[in-house]
């Protein structure tokens, strides 16, 4: 985890999917991470915020007052044109709280019911905030588009991704290999721009 030679940067989520796609990028490249452990006491964060970037602002500022690291924090999810846009910035709790990922994800399909293929677009998208001792000091975002399938495909990743088909790769971003979404996924962009801020000196940790 920390480290005196390596920058070490937290990562702001409680969601074991997301931080395990940080650690797989952010390792590779010289940082140490750590998760929410790492911080001075446990905070519960309401995300209020009406875009995914101002929710990941308000994560990576409350939580980067609780440590002397570097924070990150995402704030994702999948809007489906069909819907309005929906789930958006609501996807964690998508359907109220009874609901799992499972349950989630099935009730985006089952609203999807009679939708055509060419109209079941949707995309994933992530904001990343980077904060330290409260301020936001670099922001990021990474989009990828798809189709969402009528079944569940795949085991891998977490969340929608059994159902969000990725036109390019011909398959779901949950038949993806971990390294193979990270390369294609709205979290591997952000990542992706993080990491090269910090390598051109633009953002310092
Ligand atoms: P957040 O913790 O509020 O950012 O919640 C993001 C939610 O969006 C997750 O719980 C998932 O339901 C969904 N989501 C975000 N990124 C992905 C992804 O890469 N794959 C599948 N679902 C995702």
């Amino acid at each position: 985890m920390s480290s005196p030679d390596k920058p070490t940067v937290v990562v702001a989520t409680g969601n074991q999917g997301k931080l395990k796609e940080f650690r797989l990028a952010l390792e590779q490249v010289g940082f140490a991470v750590a998760g929410l452990e790492a911080l001075s006491e446990s905070i519960e964060v309401e995300e209020t915020g009406t875009t995914f970037a101002a929710n990941a602002r308000l994560k990576a500022e409350a939580y980067s007052r609780l440590t002397d690291h570097v924070v990150v924090a995402d704030d994702s999810g999948l809007e489906v044109d069909a819907l309005g846009g929906e789930p958006g910035v609501k996807s964690a709790r998508y359907g109220g709280p009874g609901l799992d990922d499972q349950g989630r994800l099935r009730l985006v399909v089952s609203k999807l019911e009679g939708v055509e293929d060419p109209d079941r677009t949707g995309r994933f998208r992530c904001a990343l905030a980077v904060a330290r001792a409260g301020e936001t000091v670099a922001e990021f975002d990474g989009v990828i588009e798809g189709r969402i399938l009528r079944e569940p495909r795949g085991e891998n990743g977490f969340g929608y991704d059994p159902v969000f088909f990725h036109e390019p790769s011909g398959c779901t971003t949950a038949e993806l290999s971990p390294e193979a979404k990270q390369q294609v996924s709205h979290r591997g962009e952000v990542i992706r721009k993080f990491v090269e801020a910090v390598r051109n000196g633009s953002l310092k940790l």
